[in-house]
Formats: C-alpha cells, sequence, structure tokens
C-alpha cells in the first residue's frame, strides 16, 4: 500500500466526481451570481441547486443555507451574529468545554465585550449532563452552542434531547451546534431537533478547504459579521465562491447516497481497528468511549510515549495519523480536551487520533494495525534505552 490516510477528522481527500464539479464551474460559469444578465443568473442558479444538495443532507430547504468560507466563519457568524443581534434581550451565553477552538474564541471575545459565558464540563465520556444544562438556562440566555462530534474523541452529544430541554424552558433561546464532525458521518434532523444554527465545513466531506456552510432556520435572526454588498440576502455580504460552493454542492450529493446506502460501513471500519488494537495492542489506552463515540474518530493514548514522536515513526512507514486535534495541533500544550475528560497527562502526551472516512478501506485497517504494533514496540524498546 502507497500510504494509509488516516486523518479524515483533520481535512479529507477530494474527490474526483468533486474535482469534476469544480472544474466545470472554474470552466463554464464565470458569470456574477449577482449580474443581471443570463452569465449571472447561470451562477445564481448553480449555487440554488448546491445549497439543494446540501439542503437535502440535512431535510431543510436551500434558503436556509448560507455559503461561508468555511467551518470557522460559520460558527463565528452563528455565534457573534446571535449574540449581538439578542443583546437587548440578554447577554448570557452558554456552550461546553470540549468545543473547537473556532467556537471558545469567539466566546473569550464576547466576555471580553462583558458578555457572561457558562461553560458546562463534560464527563470521562466526553458527554455533558443534560441536566445541568437545564438548570443552567436563564430568561437571559440568548444562545446555547454545543457541538454535535467533538473532533478529538468523536463524542456524540444527544442533540435532540438538548435542544427539547433548551426549548422547553427557554424558547426564545437560539440553539446552534457545529455539526462540522457529524455532518455526512450521522443523520441530522435540525428541524426535529429544535436547531436553529447549524454550521457545516467542506473539507471535512471531500470537497475542497474553504468552502462551508451555516443552516440558519427561517426567522431565525443574525447580525451580519461581514458587510458590503449584500450577498445571500444580507446575512454574508462577497461575492460568492462558487467553485467551492458547486463543489460541496457535489460532496453533499456523496454524503447523502454514503448515509443511505453505507452508514454501518464506518462503525464496521471502528469495530475492526478497535478489536485489532485489543489483540496486536492490549496496552492501548481509548480516550474518550467507544460507546458513545462517533463511528469515525478514535482517540488512542499509549502511556509514557510521546504522540509526536508515534505520528512521525508512522509517517515513516507511510501511515498518517494526528496527535490530538489537527487543527491545534502546532499548539504543543496538552488539548483542552483531553485534559476536560480528565485523561491522565502521560496518557494525553502519548495520545494519536485516527479517523477514517467512506473511502477507507478493511485492509488498510488491518495494515494499520499491525505497521502501529511494530511502530510501539520500536519506540519502546527505543525510549528504554
Ligand atoms: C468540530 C470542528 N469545528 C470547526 C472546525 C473548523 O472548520 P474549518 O477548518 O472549515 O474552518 C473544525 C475543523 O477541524 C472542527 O473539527
Amino acid at each position: 500500500m502507497e500510504m494509509i490516510y488516516l486523518d479524515n477528522a483533520a481535512t479529507t481527500p477530494v474527490l474526483d466526481e468533486v474535482v469534476e464539479a469544480v472544474a466545470d464551474c472554474l470552466r463554464n460559469y464565470f458569470g456574477n451570481p449577482s449580474s443581471l444578465h443570463r452569465l449571472g443568473i447561470r451562477s445564481e442558479k448553480l449555487i440554488k441547486e448546491a445549497a439543494d444538495s446540501v439542503g437535502a443532507v440535512l431535510h431543510v430547504d436551500a434558503d436556509e443555507i448560507i455559503f461561508t468560507s468555511g467551518g470557522t466563519e460559520a460558527n463565528n457568524m452563528a455565534i457573534l451574529g446571535t449574540a449581538l443581534a439578542r443583546q437587548r434581550t440578554g447577554r448570557h451565553l452558554i456552550t461546553t468545554a470540549i468545543e473547537h477552538p473556532s467556537v471558545l474564541r469567539v466566546f473569550d471575545h464576547l466576555k471580553s465585550q462583558s458578555f457572561e459565558v457558562t461553560y458546562l464540563p463534560v464527563d470521562k465520556s466526553g458527554l455533558i449532563s443534560p441536566d445541568r444544562l437545564e438548570k443552567e438556562i436563564r430568561p437571559d440566555t440568548t444562545l446555547v452552542s454545543i457541538m454535535h462530534v467533538n473532533n478529538e474523541i468523536g463524542s456524540i452529544q444527544p442533540i435532540e434531547q438538548l435542544g427539547r430541554i433548551i426549548k422547553s424552558i427557554n424558547p426564545n433561546t437560539v440553539f446552534h451546534v457545529d455539526a462540522i464532525q457529524s455532518f455526512g458521518k450521522l443523520g441530522l434532523y435540525p428541524k426535529k431537533w429544535g436547531i436553529d444554527l447549524l454550521s457545516l465545513s467542506g473539507h471535512k466531506i471531500h470537497a475542497p478547504k474553504g468552502i462551508g456552510a451555516l443552516y440558519v432556520k427561517k426567522g431565525v435572526r443574525l447580525q451580519p459579521i461581514l458587510f458590503g454588498g449584500g450577498q445571500q440576502r444580507g446575512y454574508r455580504s462577497g461575492t460568492e465562491n462558487i467553485a467551492g460552493i458547486a463543489g460541496l454542492g457535489a460532496a453533499s450529493k456523496f454524503i447523502r447516497r454514503e448515509l443511505e446506502t453505507k452508514s454501518a460501513y464506518l462503525y464496521d471500519l471502528k469495530n475492526r481497528l478497535v478489536a485489532g488494537l485489543k489483540d496486536a495492542l492490549p496496552q492501548a489506552v481509548i480516550n474518550g468511549s467507544l460507546e458513545s463515540g462517533a463511528p469515525h474518530i478514535v482517540n488512542i493514548g499509549f502511556p509514557g510515549m510521546k504522540g509526536e514522536v508515534l505520528l512521525h515513526a508512522l509517517e515513516d512507514e507511510g501511515v498518517f495519523v494526528s496527535t490530538g486535534s489537527a487543527c491545534s495541533s502546532r499548539d504543543r500544550t496538552v488539548s483542552h480536551v483531553l485534559k476536560a475528560v480528565g485523561v491522565d497527562d502521560r496518557i494525553a502526551g502519548g495520545s494519536i487520533r485516527v479517523s477514517t472516512s467512506y473511502l477507507t478501506t478493511m485492509d488498510e485497517i488491518d495494515a494499520f494495525i499491525s505497521i502501529l504494533a511494530s511502530v510501539v514496540s520500536r519506540v519502546e524498546k527505543y525510549s528504554r534505552r
């Protein structure tokens, strides 16, 4: 095998059918979607078709999809946009301790602007307590932002139950979900689950980097964070990245097909991986919980070892994984997520994240296990010297 790519939570390879859609757009759709002539109308139609494809995965209408420059912008837009639009109603916001930096840093900023932020803790499986959420919601709580699947340990929050709690206590509280790691891996039903805003990102589902979207339920008020020509119904000014949008549309079509026909496949891969680990590497510890975890993310700790050493030793064998979270992997401090779930520093420092996609094969998982076993024993021997 030339290479085994198991870092799909960081980013995914772009599918051929997506490359085709992007190339076709670049070649044949150069009109500005805001132009009134027919070239503009053609481009506008392309955007609408892509919004239909994204909306179909979420079971929502195309006009509830706003395209952004990626997941980070979608999260910023949802959180800042709600906090600012609703600040006369209240300045209390709720989130969790294990959010992605594109959520946590926005709340840091809002705190500096005298908003009050409550951070919900998680248990050792990486799950918040629904009872605790219920107790924290107040009449002046304008926003609750909770990620669906955690990008480091894969914990899945019970979003449907949380949505029900939020809306029963304060129907005016806006519920935002960062679904960047779950879009395309798990079924998502924003309408049924009481979700007002939902973020997703193209490069996690085989589309290019730099394109994402925010689902904005009809009637939800958002103050824009980008001002200009008033594109996308004023929610997000700026000439649309139509090639990226076409790519996200094509990737969403693929995802919809996979979810319908192969939804168990990622779990099959995970079961194979976990069984292989148990056999070949009994010293490995799973961070977070396997039972309540996403199908495509497994965080594995090797006590006393260094995750970065393992990562590079695996890379030498053509295997690509991540330490902790890829989005913050250049930050050498212990991951805030592993800390929040109470993972011992000796294990956290020796952790790698393995993440799969629909393109991963069973043979790759088998080969990975045997390469990992030999790498771990080599690194162990070396560190004992
Ligand atoms: C859970 C989560 N939220 C947000 C982001 C940021 O998305 P993007 O890279 O598209 O800005 C990521 C990326 O890793 C993520 O995993």
